[in-house]
């Protein structure tokens, strides 16, 4: 089999108390109430197999918010947008934790394989720091983390039971900032870029934004809408209105932006 298990564990004692200091909402979940009672077995196995996608997703994001971030500080961005943008990874492992411990509440994750050493295509090593950190930000912030905020906020919104609920509405709070992001920085970084440097950026947001379209295919081909009964948010989450609001949302919150800021996207 190719990959390894995406498999998670914590060191414990003072280094867990510290965390947990850092960062109280997580034991403040309703931990221990989600109500199983109505589901089929059929249900719940997609429910572990959802968060358990969502931990996995949530933890890859963390990987590109450490590679955009040393990209950052080695083009010198603004301290005060780098020093921002350094509370981002513990966001992400934050949202892995809640992921994962909803998947736990469910009956436990499922077996998830992934290739660790290529968790996200880096930016070409031999272009300058500046070009690098560009890339990236546009690829994972301004494509990425700036379309996942109005797909999680209503997710938030489907969800019924008051874990899923409260999970959601922490993991939309944090979210807020890193969709936001990625824009502060290209005004910064466009002032510093020739026209060749701009066009590289469009085919950084082209890129990102074809293979996001790509991966919604499956589902807009589907014509299966799964009833609600998984008791959280994994029937809306597969339904078209969902689709409809991503390419709604790509539009508005990705698209738009990027043409305010005359990058001659073509996606
Ligand atoms: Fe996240
Ligand atoms: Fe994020």
């Amino acid at each position: 089999m190719v990959g390894e298990l995406f498999e998670l564990e914590m060191f414990g004692e003072g280094v867990e108390r510290r965390y947990r200091k850092m960062r109280p909402e997580v034991e403040a979940m309703p931990w221990g109430s989600f109500d199983l009672g109505k589901l089929s077995p059929a249900a719940i196995l997609a429910g572990r197999q959802g968060w358990t996608a969502a931990a996995f997703q949530e933890h890859r994001t963390g990987v590109a918010c450490c590679m955009a971030l040393r990209a950052m500080m080695e083009a010198r961005a603004p301290v005060d947008l780098i020093a921002l943008a350094s509370r981002f990874p513990l966001d992400e492992m934050v949202h892995v934790e809640l992921c994962a411990r909803m998947a736990m509440e469910l009956g436990g994750a499922t077996a998830l394989r992934h290739d660790p050493d290529h968790m996200l295509v880096e930016a070409d090593p031999a272009l300058p720091a500046l070009l690098r950190a560009s890339a990236m930000v546009t690829r994972f912030f301004c494509v990425g983390e700036a379309l996942s905020i109005p797909l999680l906020r209503a997710t938030w919104h489907a969800a019924v039971q008051p874990l899923p609920k409260a999970i959601l509405g922490r993991i939309v709070k944090d979210e807020a900032a890193h969709g936001t992001f990625g824009f502060a920085f290209l005004d910064w970084a466009l002032g510093k870029l020739d026209d060749d440097g701009v066009k590289f950026v469009a085919a950084e947001a082209d890129r990102a934004i074809r293979f996001l379209q790509n991966t919604w295919t499956p589902r807009r081909e589907s014509t299966v809408e799964l009833p609600d009964e998984t008791g959280d948010t994994l029937g809306w989450m597969r339904s078209q209105a969902y689709l409809a609001l991503a390419e709604r949302s790509l539009e508005d919150k990705v698209r738009a932006p990027l043409r305010a800021r005359e990058i001659p996207i073509t996606a």
